[in-house]
């Protein structure tokens, strides 16, 4: 399963392969036939098949079950998984129903309630064809009718007004009575990579405000973790994205022949969304507006890619201010041709701090040539550098050495700096410092390892639970009292719930009470017992023992602390009294 996303090797009894969720150059992702595990010693992540998926395929829990079961050809019975809360809607419903929902707003552009709708797309330039590729509708002007023919449509297909109202599609009138939340707007449905309708924008014909509505975050939607025709864009985006800022710059993109184009829903691009771009793609050319927000949100944008090992480059058009406007302008041929030889983001960098400077000006040129010091300083290879500041120097009228002095200089100091950076992140990685996973983790160091080694045995021997939890003539079994850290603590309940319930545990369970990254860190405490070879029983025997001679000795150390502050009082009092 995991090797269709990653290619592994056989090492001893594991495999290896190059990690999928962080950018390496020696393999560190490890997955455990044994228990069916991966685990990347790299960045940490972890977990079973159903946690890969989830982060591979960007699911959440039950859509990577339902994934699976799809490519295994099963159907996938879902209230199983949806026992504990009886009231929730389901989300195939909703699914199904934004599928229903964008039909009907499809279909309106033949009809004479969306005869505006129509018009307005074509005014915009957009063909019956790319309507038809995005799937784009129109959502009538219905809230004054005594039964909106939206709200009566999705009725009469069964629809709920509580199924209507989580998929933020309607919201209810002073008297009850459920209207709209889409109306009198051209409507662009957003499909995730598995082909569900999961969202929609929204945008007014007109002046009016908002611009656009965008559905607000239902159970089958995220807004952070999703990108507006990445369902298109997939297909045709290994060697590159261009990352948009609106739904029409998109639409625009793709109906001049660049058929790879994604924007992010109505916010600046977050951590997630740069890490699904780093799965589908190599390269993002960014083409937000030509205005100051569009090119904060750029460096923003920069900032995120770079970390998550994507190159940039930015997309420069002159005289429109964005996408759309341009193509329109100058037609299709000239966008492509300025898409192909669009800036590094190296490049763009300098250009900015350049053109920020006036360089006829001698203070403001020493600034100019400081700031440029500093970036260039940050590139990590001799070559890179070189190249820099052989172009550079030609352009601010310095000669190459004294330039590059002033970057080798500056280099050494951002190495030190970054070398020291790096050893205290271990350092205080080894305290547990800034654990978000187990953040008591740092006062109980020792019972935290403790707790650790016990619940990596007895997840991968559940069997002992029972052993080890029972009391026998020389100790108290270990019970949830037993444990110091609160996170650790969580665990030892779910196993011993689990096991309760159903007799068995496998980490496939996990994903009901655990995020992705406290799955990580479980998978890891079983890995790293995988390889113990000492009776279980007798390292689980000695391990409570440490666990509470802990307990014992930070009991005593609060008693003690107590009895000192117990006697300074005292003491103060006898003073004052005498
Ligand atoms: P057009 O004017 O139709 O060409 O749209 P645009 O994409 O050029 O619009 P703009 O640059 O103003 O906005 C870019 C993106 O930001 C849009 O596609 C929306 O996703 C989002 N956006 C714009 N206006 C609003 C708004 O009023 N509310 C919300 N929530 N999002 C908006
Ligand atoms: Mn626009």
């Amino acid at each position: 399963m995991i090797s269709s996303y990653v290619s592994l090797k056989r090492a001893g009894s594991n495999l290896v392969g190059l990690c999928p969720f962080h950018n390496e150059k020696s393999p560190s992702f490890t997955v455990f036939p044994a228990t069916k595990g991966f685990y990347c010693f790299g960045c940490g992540v972890g977990g079973d098949v159903i946690t890969f998926v989830m982060k591979a395929e960007n699911l959440d829990y039950i859509g990577a079950i339902t994934h699976l079961a799809k490519r295994c050809g099963m159907e996938m019975p879902e209230n199983d998984f949806q026992k504990n809360d009886p009231n929730a809607v389901k989300k195939s419903r909703i699914y199904a129903m934004n599928r229903d929902a964008a039909r009907f707003f499809h279909d309106m552009l033949s009809r004479p309630e969306g005869a505006a709708g129509l018009a307005y797309l074509r005014s915009r330039g957009l063909t019956d064809a790319v309507i038809r590729r995005f799937g784009l509708g129109f959502a009538p002007d219905d809230f004054h009718l005594p039964k909106p023919l939206f709200v009566d449509h999705m009725h009469r297909l069964g629809y709920t007004d509580r199924e209507l109202e989580a998929g933020f599609l309607v919201k209810f009138s002073q008297n009850k009575r459920p209207y709209p939340l889409f109306r009198n707007r051209v409507m662009f449905p957003v499909i995730d990579t598995t082909g569900e309708v999961v969202a929609f924008g929204g945008r007014v014909m007109d002046d009016s405000k908002p611009k656009y509505l965008n559905s607000s975050d239902t159970p089958v939607f995220k807004k952070s973790r999703n990108l507006f025709a990445l369902n298109l864009a997939r297909h045709s985006c290994a060697e590159r994205i261009v990352l948009c800022e609106g739904y029409m710059d998109v639409i625009a993109v793709h109906a001049a022949g660049v058929p790879c184009a994604v924007a992010t829903l109505g916010t600046a691009i977050t951590a997630e969304q740069a890490h699904i771009m780093a799965r589908y793609t190599k390269e993002v050319v960014i083409a937000y507006d030509m205005d100051a927000a569009g090119r904060t949100a750029a460096e923003k944008a920069i900032r995120l890619l770079d970390s998550v090992g994507v190159k940039t480059k930015i997309l420069k058009l002159d005289d429109a201010k964005d996408p759309d406007e341009y193509i329109r302008r100058f037609g299709a041929d000239k966008f492509r041709l300025r898409l192909n030889d669009s800036e590094n983001q190296f490049d763009y960098r300098c250009n900015t701090i350049i053109s920020a400077h006036n360089l006829e000006d001698f203070n403001d040129r020493m600034a100019c040539i400081s700031e440029l010091t500093k970036l260039l300083s940050t590139l990590h290879t001799d070559v890179e550098r070189d190249i820099y500041i052989g172009r550079l120097s030609e352009k601010l009228k310095v000669s190459p050495e004294s330039l590059k002095n002033d970057v080798v200089r500056l280099r050494k100091r951002t190495v030190k700096q970054e070398e020291k950076n790096a050893l205290k992140k271990e350092l205080q990685k080894s305290e547990g410092y800034g654990d978000r996973i187990n953040p008591e983790k740092v006062g109980n160091r020792l019972a935290a390892s403790a707790e650790e080694v016990i619940l990596g045995i007895l997840l991968l021997y559940p069997e002992n639970l029972r052993g080890i939890t029972e009391d026998t003539a020389v100790r108290r079994g270990l019970c949830e009292d037993d444990f110091m850290t609160s996170f650790n603590r969580r665990v030892f309940s779910f196993l011993r719930e689990q096991m309760l319930q159903r007799g068995a545990f496998d980490i496939g369970y996990l994903g009901q009470s655990f995020g992705d990254d406290e799955i990580g860190r479980i998978v890891g405490m079983q890995v790293a017992r995988s390889r113990l070879t000492k009776n279980d029983m007798d390292v689980l025997e000695e391990m409570l023992g440490v666990l509470r001679a802990e307990k014992s000795k930070r009991t005593e150390e609060n008693s003690l602390d107590a009895l000192r502050a117990m006697i300074e009082r005292k003491k103060t009092a006898g003073t004052t009294g005498e």
